[in-house]
C-alpha cells in the first residue's frame, strides 16, 4: 500500500511510521509496541546518563526483536550567564512566594546529557539500527563511529538550509520538522533560535521544499495525527512520517495525569512556541507561566538552564493539582489524538492511511 518504500527498506521495517522520540514520555513499552506493529519505535535518551541509556536500550531489546531508534540531543547547552540567571530569578520569585515556597529560586539546570564519547560507546555496544539526533549532529568523529557500528543516522531539519547541511554531513534520512510539531524546535543553524520563532515553516510548506532540495528520504513530522495527515505527507513527497503528540495519550506513555487532562481538553489553537521552560523554543499547551512571562522571554537563560529554577515551582504546583508551571508539550494536532493502546493506534493509523490513499487514487470524495 505504501507509495514509497525507501524508509521501509532503509530501516528494515514494515510501516514507514516512526514513533517520535520523546525523552521522559516515551517508555520502552510504547516503543516496543510500535516496533511490533511494524513501525520504528524510538526512545529519547536526552535526559539519560550513559549507564541509564544502556540499560534502557537493553530493556527495549528484550521487549522486541525488531529494529529500534535511539535518540540524543546534540550539544546545544548554553554557558551560564549570571546576569540573566539573576533576571530570571527575579521574574520567578513572586511565584515562589505565591506558592508558599520558603527559599529563593535555586540556580540549577535540567540534566541534559549531550552526545559525547561515553554515549557513543553505548551506541557502539548496543548497535541500535537507527540513531537519531535533535539540534544537528555530533562531531564528524563521533558520527563516523556510529556509522562504523552499522547504525543508520537521521536528524531533524526545520529549514531547507538545515536539510542540505544534514545531507552534506551524510545522514541517511532527514526529518522535516514543521512548526506544528510538539516539543522543541530542532533549529540548529540559527545563531539564536528564539529570534526565528516567527518564521518557522509549517509541515505542508516545508516537506516538499526539502524533498526538492535533497536526495535522501524525507520523513514528515509535525501536526500529523491520523491517516489523512500521513497520506498528505506521502503526497508531498515524504517517504514516511514521524508522530509524537498522537502517542502521548497511549496508556504506555509516561504522560502525567495532569498532562493527559490538559491534552484531552486541547483545541488546535491553544499551543504556542515558548522558551520559558528550557530557553529554547518548544511547542506546548499554553498555561499560566507561558501566558505571564512568554511566550518568548528575553530574561529566560539559555538552554536548558530555566528548567532548574522552575522545577520546584512545578513540583509544588502539581501537588496542588495545578499545571501552570508544567511544560505541557504538545503539537497542534493534539485534538486528533485518540486514546488507545499503541498497537491499536498503529493499526488505526495504517488502515486510515490505506483508505485515504485508495480514495485519492480513485478520486472519490471522503
Ligand atoms: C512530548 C514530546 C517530547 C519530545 N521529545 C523529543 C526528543 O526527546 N527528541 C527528539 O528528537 N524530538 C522530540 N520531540 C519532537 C518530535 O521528534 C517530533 O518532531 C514531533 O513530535 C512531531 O510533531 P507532533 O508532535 O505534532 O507529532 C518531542 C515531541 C513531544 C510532543
Amino acid at each position: 500500500m505504501w507509495p514509497d518504500r525507501r524508509l521501509i527498506d532503509l530501516f528494515g521495517i514494515e510501516q514507514p511510521l516512526i514513533l517520535a522520540p520523546m525523552a521522559g514520555f516515551g517508555t520502552v513499552e510504547l516503543a516496543a509496541a510500535v516496533c511490533d506493529a511494524g513501525g520504528l519505535g524510538s526512545i529519547g535518551c536526552a535526559t539519560a546518563q550513559p549507564q541509564l541509556a544502556a540499560r534502557t536500550i537493553k530493556l527495549l531489546r528484550q521487549l522486541t526483536s525488531r529494529p529500534i531508534n535511539v535518540n540524543f540531543f546534540c550539544d546545544a547547552t548554553a554557558k551560564p550567564d549570571a546576569d540573566r540567571e539573576q533576571a530570571w530569578h527575579n521574574r520567578l520569585s513572586p511565584y515562589y512566594r505565591r506558592l508558599g515556597i520558603a527559599h529563593e529560586p535555586l540556580p540549577s539546570r535540567l540534566d541534559i546529557a549531550p552526545f559525547g564519547d561515553a554515549m557513543c560507546k553505548v551506541v557502539e555496544e548496543t548497535r541500535p539500527e537507527v540513531v537519531s539526533f535533535h539540534f544537528g549532529l555530533p562531531t564528524p568523529q563521533l558520527l563516523a563511529r556510529i556509522k562504523a557500528a552499522g547504525c543508520r543516522v537521521i536528524s531533524s531539519a526545520t529549514t531547507v538550509e538545515e536539510a542540505v547541511w544534514l545531507e552534506t554531513a551524510r545522514v541517511d534520512a532527514i526529518i522535516a520538522q514543521g512548526s506544528e510539531a510538539g516539543g522543541h524546535r530542532a533549529t540548529f543553524l540559527a545563531a539564536n533560535p528564539n529570534q526565528v520563532v516567527a518564521s518557522q515553516v509549517g509541515t505542508f510548506a516545508l516537506v516538499p521544499q526539502i524533498v526538492d532540495a535533497v536526495s535522501v528520504p524525507v520523513i514528515a513530522a509535525g501536526g500529523i495525527g491520523d491517516g489523512r495527515g500521513i497520506a498528505a505527507a506521502f503526497a508531498l513527497g515524504a517517504a514516511g512520517a514521524q508522530i509524537g503528540t498522537a502517542f502521548l495519550l497511549c496508556p504506555e506513555a509516561a504522560t502525567s495525569l495532569l498532562h493527559r487532562h490538559a491534552l484531552r481538553r486541547a483545541y488546535e489553537n491553544v499551543t504556542v512556541l515558548t522558551n520559558v521552560f528550557t530557553g529554547r523554543p518548544a511547542r506546548v499547551l499554553a498555561n499560566g507561566l507561558v501566558l505571564d512571562l512568554g511566550p518568548i522571554s528575553d530574561d529566560a537563560p539559555g538552554f536548558p538552564l530555566p528548567m532548574g529554577a522552575i522545577s520546584l515551582l512545578r513540583a509544588t504546583a502539581e501537588q496542588q493539582g495545578n499545571s501552570d508551571f508544567t511544560p505541557l508539550w504538545s503539537g497542534q494536532a493534539a485534538p486528533l489524538a485518540t486514546e488507545m493502546p499503541a498497537t491499536a493506534l498503529m493499526r488505526k493509523l495504517t488502515s486510515e492511511t490505506a483508505d485515504c490513499l485508495a480514495r485519492l487514487r480513485s478520486r472519490q470524495p471522503a
